[in-house]
Order: C-alpha cells, then structure tokens, then sequence
C-alpha cells in the first residue's frame, strides 16, 4: 500500500435537512460564509496539507458543485476586460487541481457516501473531509492528524469533546489517552448520554486506510436508517489499531444554523477587507440589544 496520503474524499450528497428550505433546490455545500462556498473551504484546507485529488460525492441538486470548480469562461472574459486581475486569479486558481465526481443515487448516509469512491481510492490511504465542519485554520488540525498518520500508519478520526448532553448527535468513542491522541477501543454512533462511554465526539476529519471498505460494503442500515462510517470503523478497530486526535482550536458545526452564524461573525471578523466595518456594526448592534 501506498503510505503518503494525497487523496480526499468530500462526501456532498446528502440532503441538508437541517438547512431547509435553503437547501431543496441547491446544496447546502454551496452555502457561502463570508464570500466563499463551504466546499471551497474544505477544498483549501486540504490544499494546505498537502493534498492533490479530490473524490467528491454528490447527489441530486449539486451540479453547482462541479460548476464552481470548472472554468467559466465568459466570466472570465468579463473580468479580463474589466482588469479585475485579483478575482480573476481568485476563480481560475482550481485549474491544475484534479477533481472526480461520483454520483451516490441516494443518500444512504456517510458510510455509503464513502464507499462510492472505493473504485478511485484503490490501495492508498486517503482523508475524508467533511465540508459541515469547518475548523480555525490556526491549528490545522488535518496537518496534526496527518503527522500521527505517518507514524502509526493506522486510521486517525478527529475527535472534540462535546457537552454530554449532545452526544447522541455525533459518533462517541471509548479509548485510552495518550496526551491528545487516544487508543480506541470502541465507538458508538449517536448514543444517549446514559449509554455514551464517552464525551468524546467523532468531528468531520478522518485519515483512513482502504480496509475500510469491506467493512463499509458489509453495514446495514444503522442509527437513522443510514449507513453508518462508524458502524464500520466500530468492526475494524477489532483487527487494526484506530487512534482518535482531540481538536486544539475551534470547530465551527456550519451544518447547523447556529454554528453557521458563529462562523460566519467569526470569519467575517479575521477578513482583512470587512473587519473593521462589521466590528463597529457589531459594537453598535449589541448596544442595541443590552
Ligand atoms: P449530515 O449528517 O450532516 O447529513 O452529513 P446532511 O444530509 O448533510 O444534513 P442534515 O443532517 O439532513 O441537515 C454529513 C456529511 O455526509 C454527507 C453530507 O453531504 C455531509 O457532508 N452525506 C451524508 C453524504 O454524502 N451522503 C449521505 O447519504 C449522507
């Protein structure tokens, strides 16, 4: 097996209940904060650590997408003779980036999602980002994750800790701690705080090696009536070692419309172009309401 870890896979296709009705007709991938597309942040995340493919799972009402990584060539010709060189860069900067798209027929959870880019992935370890989870880019927690990856060479899944009371909305494992870096002896997907072993909740990064995917084509329908990643990694962890990586900074839940508007203050906070102008917007709103 190939041991650098140059391939992700951005599971896209699901259907962003959550965010109805914004999401019937387009995807919730596409929900910009500030002025980029969720997927764009994930995408340059990546980038940043090193990554060269991208494997993205898509599904009905996500051709804009691929449309946002492809060329646009009248947009392009408008810009150029406009002279608006710095957006121009800005939307050509995807050309020598490689990109798959595969279509999963229905959205059958993450678990499926995943195992639709078996064929691409073939024998090499690759990343799953999760573009609902997006995380401070000072302390790049996939950089961190790729670090264990490369002296383990065994799965690595990120991990927070969340308030007990919110573990049923996120995969839990149990696991023996090693400063920020746990063993995992078992996970759980969406327990009840009675039931979870842990606070230790799975976030939206994952570093996996492709025995995942017998175990993936084995699941049936798990918590949801979906097809769990957790289910799959709960069997691995019995054949192969698994280590969990507890996140350093701030994870923003942008699948949820209340982590969505914590990022989008935040980062439209750090944006050289806008902080200034949306701090004192701020300051005078939060007169208004004290
Ligand atoms: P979520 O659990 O957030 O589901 O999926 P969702 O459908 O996107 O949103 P809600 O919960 O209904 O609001 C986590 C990630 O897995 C992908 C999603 O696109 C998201 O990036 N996913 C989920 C798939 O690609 N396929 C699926 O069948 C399910």
């Amino acid at each position: 097996m190939k041991t650098k870890v140059k391939k992700a896979i951005l599971p896209a296709a699901g259907l962003g209940t959550r965010f109805l009705p914004a999401t019937k007709a387009s995807p919730k991938e596409m929900l910009p904060i500030v002025d980029k597309p969720l997927i764009q942040y994930a995408v340059e995340e990546s980038i940043s650590c090193g990554i060269e493919e991208f494997i993205i799972i898509t599904g009905k009402h996500k051709r804009a997408i691929e449309d946002h990584f492809d060329s646009a060539f009248e947009l392009e010709e408008k810009l150029k003779v406009t002279g608006k060189s710095k957006l121009l860069k800005e939307i050509n900067k995807w050309n020598q980036i490689k990109f798959a798209y595969i279509r999963q027929r229905a959205a059958l959870g993450l678990g499926h999602a995943i195992l639709c880019a078996e064929p691409f992935v073939r024998d090499e370890p690759f990343a799953v980002i999760l573009s609902d989870d997006i995380i401070d880019p000072e302390y790049p927690l996939l950089k961190e994750m790729l670090k264990i990856y490369a002296e383990k060479k065994c799965p690595v899944i990120a991990l927070e800790e969340v308030p007990i009371s919110e573990v049923n909305r996120y995969g839990v494992i149990d696991g023996v701690q090693e400063g920020r870096v746990y063993k995992i002896k078992n996970l759980i997907e969406k327990p009840s705080p009675e039931k979870a072993p842990s606070n230790l909740a799975i976030i939206g990064r994952y570093i996996l090696t492709p025995e995942i995917f017998e175990h993936l084509a084995r699941q049936k329908p798990g918590a949801g009536g979906e097809i769990q990643l957790t289910d799959a990694l709960k069997e691995l962890v019995r054949k192969t070692p698994i280590y969990g990586y507890l996140i350093r900074g701030k994870r923003y839940d942008v699948g949820d419309k209340l982590g969505y508007l914590e990022a989008t203050v935040d980062l439209a906070l750090k944006n050289d172009e806008l902080s200034k102008d949306f701090k004192d917007f701020l300051i005078k709103k939060i007169k208004t309401l004290s």
